[in-house]
C-alpha cells in the first residue's frame, strides 16, 4: 500500500499543527497496485499492545459493493482493526491489501474515504472552510471543492449549515459533517468507526439512508458499529470480540443458520438470575423490557419456562418464540467461542 506522498505530508502537517486531533489524517489516498475484486483483503492481521493482541489473526475479504459491517462490543479491536487498515498503524503481524479497479471508473487512483471513531474535524472553523481544509489537502482546486460540497451538503442535508461552526452542530450533524469530508475525493470505499456512536435514533436512521444512497451509487463501505441493530443493516457482518473474528455471514444466513431457538419472555421477575440455570435454558438475556432466552428445542423450552414461573407465583404477560436477532447470534456465538 503505498500513500499519496503530498497528502501524507499534508496529514503531518495538520498533525502538528493539531496535535490533539491525532486522527486529522481522517483523509487519504491510497494508490493501488493492481485490479480485483476485493476492496478490502486481510490476512492474519494483528496487532499487539504488549503481550496482548488487541486484534489476534483477522483474515476477512471485503467485496466491491458490500455494506460490510464491523459489529462487536467496546474494545472488541474495531478502531485498532480499522487504524490498520488505513495505514495510521503498523500491524504486528499479517498482511492488508486495498484493491481499487482503475478501469471501473476511468481512474488510476482509488481512493479511500475514512472516518475516524474519534469527532477530528474542526470546532472553531464553519462547515465550508473545514471543507475547503480538506478539499486542498486532496489537492482539489477551489471550483472542485466547491461543486463537491455543494452535491455532498445536498446528500447530508447540511446545505443550510455552511456558515455554522462545527462546534455548533449537533451530534448527528458533526457526524454528517465528517462525512462530507470522507466523501470529497469521491472515494470507492468509505472506511467508517462508528460514525453514529451517540447520536439519537432519528439520526442515526437518517445517516444510514444516505449509506444506503452512497451504496446505491457504487461505493462499498465499511462500518463498524457496536448497536446489534445496525448490523442488520448491514450486506455482510463480521463479528469480532476480544481482538479475534467469530463469524463473518450475511444477516440472513447467521439467521438461517442459527443453530437454536429465541424465546421472548415478559413478566415481572425480581430475581432473574434462576432462568439461566433452568434445565434446558442456554441462555437468559435481557433486551428492554423483554428477555430473550435461547434454547434447543421451543415447546419444551416454554414448557419448562411456564412451569418454573407458575410455581414461584409469577405472572407470565408473554412468553412467545421469535426469529434470532443479530445480538441472539452474537451472544451465542461467542459463548461457543469462549468454551
Ligand atoms: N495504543 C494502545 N495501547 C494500548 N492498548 C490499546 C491501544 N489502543 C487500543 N488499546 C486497547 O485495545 C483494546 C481494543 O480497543 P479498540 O479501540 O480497538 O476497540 P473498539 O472495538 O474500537 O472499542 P469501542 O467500541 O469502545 O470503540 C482495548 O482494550 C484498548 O484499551
Ligand atoms: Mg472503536
Amino acid at each position: 500500500m503505498k500513500f499519496d506522498a503530498q497528502l501524507t505530508c499534508a496529514i503531518k502537517q495538520a498533525n502538528e499543527e493539531y496535535p490533539d486531533h491525532s486522527d486529522s489524517c481522517l483523509l487519504y489516498s491510497a494508490l493501488f497496485g493492481k485490479a480485483g475484486d476485493f476492496m478490502i483483503n486481510i490476512n492474519g492481521l494483528t496487532k499487539k499492545f504488549g503481550r496482548i493482541a488487541t486484534v489476534n489473526d483477522v483474515t476477512m475479504r471485503v467485496g466491491r459493493g458490500e455494506i460490510f459491517g464491523l459489529v462487536g462490543p467496546d474494545g472488541a479491536g474495531k478502531t485498532t482493526l480499522i487504524r490498520m487498515l488505513c495505514g495510521i498503524i503498523t500491524p504486528s503481524g499479517g498482511t492488508v491489501t486495498l484493491l481499487g479497479d482503475s478501469s471501473h471508473n476511468g481512474r488510476s487512483k482509488s481512493h479511500i474515504g475514512y472516518m475516524p471513531q474519534r469527532f477530528s474535524l474542526y470546532g472553531d472553523l464553519t462547515v465550508m472552510e473545514n471543507i475547503n481544509f480538506f478539499g486542498r489537502m486532496y489537492d482539489l482546486d477551489k471550483n472542485t471543492t466547491g461543486q463537491r460540497a455543494s452535491e455532498l451538503l445536498e446528500i447530508t442535508n447540511l446545505t443550510g449549515f455552511k456558515s455554522r461552526l462545527a462546534d455548533n452542530l449537533s451530534g448527528g450533524m458533526k457526524q454528517k459533517l465528517a462525512l462530507t469530508c470522507a466523501l470529497l475525493s469521491r472515494p470507492d470505499l468509505i472506511i467508517l468507526d462508528e460514525p453514529t456512536f451517540g447520536v439519537d435514533p432519528e439520526s442515526r436512521k437518517e445517516f444510514w439512508k444516505i449509506l444506503y444512497r452512497l451504496n446505491k451509487d457504487g461505493v462499498t463501505i465499511l462500518v463498524s458499529t457496536s448497536y446489534m441493530d445496525e448490523a442488520e443493516l448491514c450486506k455482510k457482518v463480521a463479528i469480532m470480540n476480544e481482538g479475534k473474528l467469530v463469524a463473518v455471514d450475511s444477516p440472513a444466513s447467521f439467521k438461517k443458520n442459527f443453530a437454536y431457538k429465541i424465546l421472548e419472555l415478559n413478566a415481572d421477575i425480581k430475581e432473574p438470575e434462576f432462568l439461566g440455570t433452568l434445565p434446558g435454558i442456554l441462555d437468559a438475556d435481557f433486551f428492554g423490557d423483554r428477555y430473550h432466552i435461547r434454547v434447543a428445542e421451543a415447546n419444551s423450552g416454554m414448557k419448562i419456562i411456564t412451569d418454573s414461573l407458575v410455581s414461584r407465583g409469577i405472572e407470565i404477560t408473554l412468553l412467545r418464540e421469535v426469529p434470532p436477532t443479530i445480538e441472539d447470534i452474537f451472544v451465542a456465538l461467542v459463548e461457543r467461542e469462549a468454551v
